[in-house]
């Protein structure tokens, strides 16, 4: 330490601004050294006296405070909610493996998208899955500027403030040729150890437990208090970056180093694997080590190790063709089950649920599991009384895998699954080919109605902060809100009315205009999130963002339903060539817009709200954005899947029929009549070398 500094009161507003520069790098560079090498240069009384000296002049020149400055590691003032943040790229999640057959499967998709030879070595890297939460965080010219949930992939929630409090964070990268604009992912995380202190403060302060580190790391990240987050054990493991231009990395082994040069911790228990056996191995080591290690995992991620490749393969709707998790066998425990509950959803299926005597499975308390449906019951013929066995793996809900029929009491009797619906008494019935018993009246069951409603606001639909799912019920009870529109008129009623909300118990009158403004926020929505959010049977968020992409607007994609409920109509057939929409599907799509009870929800949401239409965000703008490509006939360099991702990656839309909307059809060996149609139509047709001439590849 050099003892020669001048005093803080005698500097210039220059020499400040130099000094806290100065700072800010020594600091990153110590951080550096303790916490990612754990060889520190500096006692721990040289640091503080850093600190202290960065902090004294930050206190005398306010306005100099750096975006990099030590002092954001101990937490800014509260904020009154979080901002979103559009991820560049979209945050994927992993598809899973659960047997080594599912692991052969995954290899053999990669050789076919590819096409590698029978012989060509895929090489493969495998490392832990830890169980936390996703992160992505920005640099610019090395300093860390922006940090983000993965919210739903697409938009997250910027965390900044609190991510800056994180120690294995670098607020300044280390090292030479750092990218200008740089995009890091990975999972912040509590260790066991910390998660069991932290758990025991709660109790003496008679706060909430945590259930799992995950929750505890999840809790503290998404603190409004960023001092509070300071306080919280948290630390960060990198495991990608986005791909970013000046970067020279070739595999996944050399994308871990260069993280592990810049500051970032990657893991150490990481391997190279040549083959099915190496990777096999990996897993069955990590498993018997799984109990010993700080932090929890949950599987293992295998990883394609060439680069070149990992972006060939692209994605498959949220998850990419590169990468897998597999996972490791559930964690079991025996327990007693105490009733067989009636649960009604919002397609009014009846699904029992087992009411447990709690029991803590893998550091987890368990007091209900799904018993899945009828049949199911049936087979397992499980009563009320049994012992049974019940499982939880990672975030799936607990499930109960057998009855200990030896420990069963001999006055039990079997269950009789209801055949009226529990809620409303209506008949509940089995169709043809299902195996789900519903309420039959699905306008007026109240279950439904409530879970129609829950699922209307639920994150990925219309996300309204402040009207969670026990808000929902009890606005239902009150009358207040029984149909989606209800919500956008809330407020408008509110104001009339002689028992306002903010009298209410509960409420307030922050808290009740806090609700009518994050209304108001939604009144605007994106087509996908409004069509997600309307519960059509089997549409999740990947389908309704398929469907919003290729119908654009509310209005178009109504006129082409109704229209498609003639079978033998073009919207029908347009329908079903888009890719990832079946028969079944299509048919509860047509059926669920041609209802006229359904048609009345969307006529009165539209006249309140505002959907604007539908942008396709094109990456990149070439000669097939936009257009609609068929690909008939056998390719000979390309697979048709690596074909397909690549226009579709360019902003093509890809189908299966040549109609009068297809602008090109694509023509490998062996085309049968798609080719002739195509003729006939005047349709331009490509060869496979003119289409990859086309993408400019
Ligand atoms: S690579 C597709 N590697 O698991 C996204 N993910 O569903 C890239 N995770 O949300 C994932 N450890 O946050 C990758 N070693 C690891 C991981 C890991 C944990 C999380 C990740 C993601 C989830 C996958």
């Amino acid at each position: 330490m050099p003892s020669s500094l001048p005093p803080v009161d005698q500097l210039t507003r220059e020499e400040a601004a130099e000094e806290l520069a100065r700072l800010a790098k020594l600091i990153a560079q110590h951080d550096y050294l303790y916490h990612q090498l754990a060889t520190p240069e500096i006692s721990d009384a040289d640091y503080d006296t850093l600190i202290a000296r960065n902090r004294a002049i930050e206190a005398k020149f306010p306005d100099l405070r750096r975006i990099d400055s030590p002092s954001h590691r101990i937490g800014a003032p509260p904020a009154p909610g979080f901002k979103k943040v559009k991820h560049r790229t979209p945050m994927l999640s992993l598809d899973n493996a659960f047997t080594p057959d599912d692991v052969t499967d995954f290899l053999n998709r990669i050789r076919r998208f590819l096409q590698l030879p029978a012989d060509q070595l895929i090489e493969m890297t495998a490392e832990p899955k830890i169980d936390g939460l996703s992160a992505s965080l920005h640099y610019q010219e090395g300093r860390f500027i922006l940090g983000a949930t993965r919210g739903d992939g697409s938009e997250g929630e910027d965390i900044t403030a609190n991510l800056r409090t994180v120690k294995g964070i670098p607020l300044i990268l280390q090292g030479e040729n750092i990218p200008q604009n740089l995009e890091i992912r990975g999972e912040v995380y509590m260790r066991r150890d910390d998660f069991l202190k932290l758990n025991e403060a709660r109790i003496t302060a008679r706060e909430p437990e945590f259930a799992n580190p995950r929750n505890a790391a999840a809790g503290s990240v998404r603190q409004l208090d960023p001092t509070i987050t300071a306080k919280r054990p948290l630390h960060f493991f990198a495991y990608a970056y986005e791909v970013l231009s000046g970067i020279k990395d070739k595999t996944q082994s050399e994308l871990l180093e260069s993280l592990k040069r810049w500051g970032f911790s990657v893991t150490t228990l990481r391997q190279v694997c040549k083959n099915e056996a190496d990777l096999m191995a990996f897993y069955r080591n990590l498993e018997t080590m799984r109990a010993d290690l700080d932090f929890d995992i949950d599987g293992v991620v295998y990883k394609v190790n060439n680069l070149d490749w990992q972006n060939r393969l692209g994605t498959v709707g949220r998850t990419p063709r590169h990468s897998i998790a597999h996972k490791f066998a559930a964690e079991k425990a025996e327990t007693t089950l105490e009733d067989i509950l009636i649960q009604v959803g919002r397609t009014g299926v009846l699904t029992p649920v087992a009411i447990l005597k709690p029991v803590t499975v893998g550091g987890v308390v368990v007091q209900r599991a799904t018993l899945h449906n009828e049949d199911e019951l049936a087979r397992k013929d499980v009563r009320i009384g049994d012992h049974v066995e019940i499982q939880r793996a990672g975030d799936v809900i607990p499930q109960v895998v057998r009855v200990i029929t030896e420990k069963r009491l001999p006055t039990s009797a079997p269950f009789i699954f209801p055949k009226n619906c529990p809620v409303c008494g209506s008949e509940a019935v089995r169709l043809e080919n299902e195996v789900a018993r519903r309420c039959t009246d699905g306008l007026v069951c109240p279950a439904q109605a409530v879970e129609r409603l829950k699922h209307f606001v639920s994150r990925n639909a219309f996300d309204i902060e402040g009207l969670g799912e026990k808000h929902i019920e009890g606005f239902y009870q009150e009358g207040l809100i029984r149909s989606p529109a209800d919500i956008f008129t809330l407020e408008a009623r509110d104001r009339q009315s002689l028992t306002p909300l903010r009298n209410k118990e509960g409420w307030g009158e922050q808290s009740a205009r806090n609700l009518f403004q994050a209304i108001e926020q939604r009144r605007t929505i994106s087509l996908d999130r409004f069509i997600y959010a309307l519960g059509i049977p089997q549409v999740g968020a990947v389908t309704a963002k398929l469907l919003a992409r290729h119908y654009r607007t509310l209005a178009n994609l109504c006129i082409q339903m109704v229209d498609a409920h003639d079978r033998d109509s073009e919207s029908w057939a347009d329908l079903l060539a888009l890719e990832g929409i079946g028969p079944n599907m299509a048919s509860d799509l047509v059926g669920f817009f041609n209802q006229p009870h359904n048609q009345t929800i969307v006529d009165n949401l539209a006249a309140l709200l505002t959907i604007p239409e539908f942008i396709v965000e094109a990456a990149i703008s070439s000669p097939l954005t936009g257009k609609t490509i068929v690909f008939t006939g056998t390719l000979s360099n390309l697979s048709r899947a690596e074909a397909k991702a690549r226009a579709e990656r360019l902003g093509a839309k890809v189908t299966g029929s040549v109609t009068n909307k297809t602008d090109y059809v694509v023509v490998g060996e062996d085309a049968g009549s798609k080719a002739k149609a195509a003729k006939e139509l005047g349709i331009q047709v490509l060869s496979e070398d003119e289409f990859v001439g086309l993408m400019g590849e």
